[in-house]
C-alpha cells in the first residue's frame, strides 16, 4: 500500500482517492482483481489502474467518479480516529515554525490518532526520526496502523509511557505536546530537547494557555509566540464569489517558544524581556508576519 505522488497513473498498491456526484469522496487502495461497492455501484480496480490521474470512470450503473492523486490534506482527512485531530491548517504551519524539515529529530506526544505524527514523518525523511508518545496503547496502535498505511511508521518510534515519567530521548530538534497539560511537563521537555530548539503546543482555551505562558516564563524558554490560524474557504463561483456559509471557528492556539540558557546572576525580570527573550505588551511590537 502507497501513497503514490509522482507517478503519472494510480498502479496495483496506490491509495487512490474517488470523487463521485455530490463531490462524495473515497479512499481506497489499488488491487489487481479488486472491486469497490457504493450505492452508486461497483468500480472494478483494473479500470482505474494505468488511467492518468483526473480521468472519469463509470460504475457497473453508470455513475460517474473521478480518479484524484491523494493530497497529504487528503489523506489526513480520512486517517480514522479515536481522538480529536489535528487540522492541516494548523499542521502546515506548525511545521514551517518549528523548522521540521528533512533530517529533523521530533518528538511529540501524544500520539492520538497519528495525524501530527503522520505529518512530521512525511517531513523528516528517510534521514529524520520521529518520536511519538502516548499513555494509551490502544490509541496508539490505532496510530501505528494509519501510518503503516501511509507508508511512514518506520520513520517512527512509537512509545507508551506517560510522559511525566520524561522521555528517553536527548538533544532533540524540535518538541510537540498536544496533551491538555503541556505546562506540567517542561521540565522533561527540556531535557529531551537541545537548547534553542523549537518547541510547541496547540491549546483550545485561554485560561490553558496563560497558564503554559506562566510556566514557559519559569521554565527559561524565551521568544514565547501565541497565535490562532483562521482558515476561510470560499464558494469558488466567479459569478457570486462568497465565503461559504461554514467554517471551523476554533481547533486551538498554537504556542511555541524555544529554551534558552539564561543566566539570572546577569539577567532577571524585565532585562530578560529586554534582551528580547520574551515579548514585552508594546502594541508596536511586531508579530512575526
Ligand atoms: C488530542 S490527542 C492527540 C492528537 C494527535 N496530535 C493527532 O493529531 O492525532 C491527545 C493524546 O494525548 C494523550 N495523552 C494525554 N496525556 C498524556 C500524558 N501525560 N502522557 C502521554 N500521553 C498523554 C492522550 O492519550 C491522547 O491520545
Amino acid at each position: 500500500m502507497t501513497w503514490n505522488r509522482y507517478g503519472a497513473t494510480p498502479q496495483d498498491g496506490d491509495l487512490v482517492q474517488l470523487v463521485g456526484l455530490r463531490h462524495k469522496h473515497f479512499l481506497i487502495t489499488l488491487k489487481t482483481g479488486g472491486e469497490f461497492q457504493t450505492h452508486r455501484g461497483v468500480i472494478k480496480h483494473d479500470d482505474l489502474i494505468g488511467k492518468p490521474w483526473g480521468s472519469q470512470v463509470f460504475s457497473h450503473n453508470g455513475s460517474p467518479f473521478f480518479i484524484l492523486q491523494p493530497s497529504f490534506s487528503d489523506l489526513l482527512k480520512y486517517t480514522p480516529r479515536a481522538t480529536q485531530i489535528m487540522y492541516p491548517k494548523d499542521i502546515g504551519f506548525i511545521l514551517l515554525s518549528m523548522g521540521i524539515g528533512v533530517g529533523s529529530t521530533v518528538l511529540e506526544a501524544g500520539t492520538g490518532s497519528g495525524s501530527l505524527t503522520a505529518a512530521f514523518a512525511n517531513a523528516v525523511g528517510d534521514e529524520g526520526k520521529v518520536f511519538s508518545y502516548d499513555v494509551k496503547e490502544a490509541t496508539q496502535k490505532i496510530a501505528i496502523k494509519n501510518l503503516e498505511k501511509l507508508g511512514l511508521a518506520q520513520r517512527v518510534s512509537f512509545k507508551v509511557r506517560d510522559i511525566e515519567e520524561g522521555f528517553d530521548e536527548s538533544n532533540v530538534d524540535a518538541v510537540f505536546l498536544d496533551v491538555p497539560n503541556p505546562f506540567d511537563y517542561l521540565r522533561q521537555v527540556r531535557a529531551a530537547m537541545k537548547t534553542g530548539g523549537f518547541f510547541g503546543t496547540l491549546l483550545p482555551t485561554y485560561n490553558q494557555v496563560a497558564t503554559l505562558i506562566n510556566a514557559l516564563r519559569q521554565a527559561d524558554f524565551g521568544f514565547i509566540d501565541v497565535c490562532e490560524i483562521f482558515l476561510r474557504y470560499f464558494k469558488a463561483e466567479p459569478q457570486r464569489l462568497r465565503p461559504t456559509d461554514r467554517m471551523v471557528a476554533h481547533t486551538g492556539f498554537l504556542i511555541f517558544a524555544r529554551p534558552m540558557i539564561i543566566d539570572h546572576s546577569i539577567l532577571e525580570g524585565a532585562e530578560i524581556i529586554a534582551a528580547g527573550a520574551s515579548a514585552d505588551d508594546d502594541d508596536d511590537n511586531q508579530p512575526p508576519y
